[in-house]
């Protein structure tokens, strides 16, 4: 197990240093407490200020000055892409994860607030009958996967600061699910200020700055920081399996989307599928100026996300889904260069100190948090295609607590899959019971088979 540490230690910031930093950019509201604070809350305050980014911090303040962008009108339909389905780039494929030319990685680092749930996300107990988490899940899959190739397929997590530890931790007590410690690796992203809304950074507590989560968009930044990059490329990673872990129907051993990656030589290889209807919550796949972009169901006007086409199917018919391949190389070129990537802005309710220092934790929108999403590396590779695949078959994201997207209906998909599945490489009907298959049928071997109908 490698696991990289959450924050870097450097020389510790003085209290003048951070009085110093903070008058530079009118923010020295941030001491106001300093004095009543006791030794460990004074230097948690001042770590915070010492990790503040200056630059970014410009960056941030500026966005809430800018005029929403209106560039959505110039957007166009994202041309239909092939079907999955191709032998011969899922044979490809398979050869290519026994080489040892992929790795996985998993972003876990949400926080898991719709579902209402304690603890890393990872650890909900998902499937129907056995509960397993989706940590497990994953780690079986991993196994089998590498049952399969006949290696130790090596998998990469990133966590977040606040969920880190509980993250390591369950893995650990859980004997890493069967996994071999050695192939399982930890990073952590990182955290961004969160502002009011005249622009100012402020306290959630005396010795706290309000932050929040940096997104997924930079864990590739941080997958490269981490070392990870490095060492992976010389066991001989070429290309990077980036999965979810909200989706336990994600593959991350996708054999059928390596294949496809490789023979386009893509930077980025896009797993997609069909939008199921104008509401849904899902980024929608656009071309803007001849490059592939990803516009966020939260940024999407309705009118955009409504629009269909004469035959009344929508016009924007394909849904982001957070899967991708990327090529190693790539990584390389732009992780090095974290500016690269966009700031998204949403007014939340955070928790915020009240000027009789008291904590309050509003219900309605005071401040700004700021993201990176993932899917804005598209627009910067140079070669970008996509792969659609069947939706019950590689999508049902675990989001809500009820309604959509949520517990039940991630169930349901999980057990229809596989039933599916069972049926396609037993030859047997799997019948109307509950079922819930060993991950060795998603990657079945002669021995996996053998010993199961024995
Ligand atoms: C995401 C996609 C959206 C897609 C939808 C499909 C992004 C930015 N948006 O939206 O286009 O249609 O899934 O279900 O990916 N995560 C981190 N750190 C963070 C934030 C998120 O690791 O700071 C991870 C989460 O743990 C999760 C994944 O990224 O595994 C998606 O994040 P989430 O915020 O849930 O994205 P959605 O809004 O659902």
């Amino acid at each position: 197990m490698r696991i990289e540490g959450v924050a870097k230690q450097k020389k510790s910031m003085n209290y003048q240093d951070a009085l110093k930093k903070l008058t530079s950019v009118n923010q020295s509201q941030l001491l106001d407490y300093y004095d009543e604070l006791t030794v460990e809350q004074k230097k948690h305050l001042l770590t915070q200020i010492d990790q503040i980014d200056l630059d970014t911090l410009k960056i941030q303040q500026q966005l809430l000055k800018q005029p929403e962008q209106q560039v959505l009108q110039e957007l166009s339909p994202f041309p239909h892409p092939p079907v999955s389905g191709n032998p011969i780039d899922f044979a490809r494929g398979k050869e290519m994860i026994a080489d040892g030319s992929m790795g996985c990685l998993i972003v876990a680092g949400g926080q898991g607030t719709r579902l209402r749930a304690n603890g890393p996300k990872g650890t909900f107990p998902i499937t129907p009958q056995e509960h397993k988490s989706l940590f497990q899940l994953f780690a079986e899959k991993t196994a089998a996967a590498g049952r399969q190739a006949k290696r130790i397929l090596p998998l990469a997590i990133m966590t977040s600061p606040s969920n880190h530890l509980e993250t390591v931790t369950f893995f650990q007590e859980h004997h890493f699910f069967g996994l071999d410690p050695q192939q399982v690796s930890f990073f952590s992203q990182g955290t961004l200020p969160i502002l009011d809304e005249a622009g100012d950074l402020f306290l959630e507590s005396k010795e706290t700055l309000a932050t929040g989560p940096d997104g997924n968009g930079l864990a590739l930044h941080h997958f490269f920081q981490s070392g990870l990059w490095s060492a992976w490329y010389q066991q001989g990673v070429r290309a990077l399996n980036f999965i979810v872990i909200d989706n336990p129907l994600a593959d991350p051993f996708d054999a059928e989307l390596l294949g496809y990656h490789q023979r386009c030589h893509n930077d980025i290889t896009i797993k997609c599928v069909s939008r199921k209807h104008a509401q849904e919550k899902v980024g929608i796949l656009a071309q803007l100026k001849q490059k592939t972009v990803v516009v966020e169901y939260s940024e999407l006007p309705k009118s955009l996300a409504d629009d269909t086409q004469p035959d009344g199917s929508l016009l924007f018919t394909y849904a982001n889904i957070s899967l991708f391949c990327f090529s190693m190389d790539f990584i390389k070129k732009m992780a090095q260069n974290p500016a690269l990537m966009p700031l998204h802005k949403a007014f939340k309710a955070v928790s915020f100190l009240d000027n009789n220092g008291q904590t309050q934790q509003p219900t309605k929108p005071i401040a700004w948090k700021f993201e990176t999403f993932i899917f804005d590396l598209l627009p910067i590779a140079e070669k970008v295609s996509a792969l659609l695949y069947p939706r019950d078959q590689c999508f049902s994201p675990l989001k809500n607590y009820d309604g959509d997207d949520s517990i039940a209906t991630v169930r349901k998909a999980l057990q229809n899959n596989d039933r599916r599945v069972f049926s396609e490489v037993t030859g047997l009907p799997c019948g109307a019971k509950l079922c819930e298959i060993p991950q060795g049928f998603y990657y079945p071997t002669p021995e996996f088979l053998k010993e199961w109908f024995s």
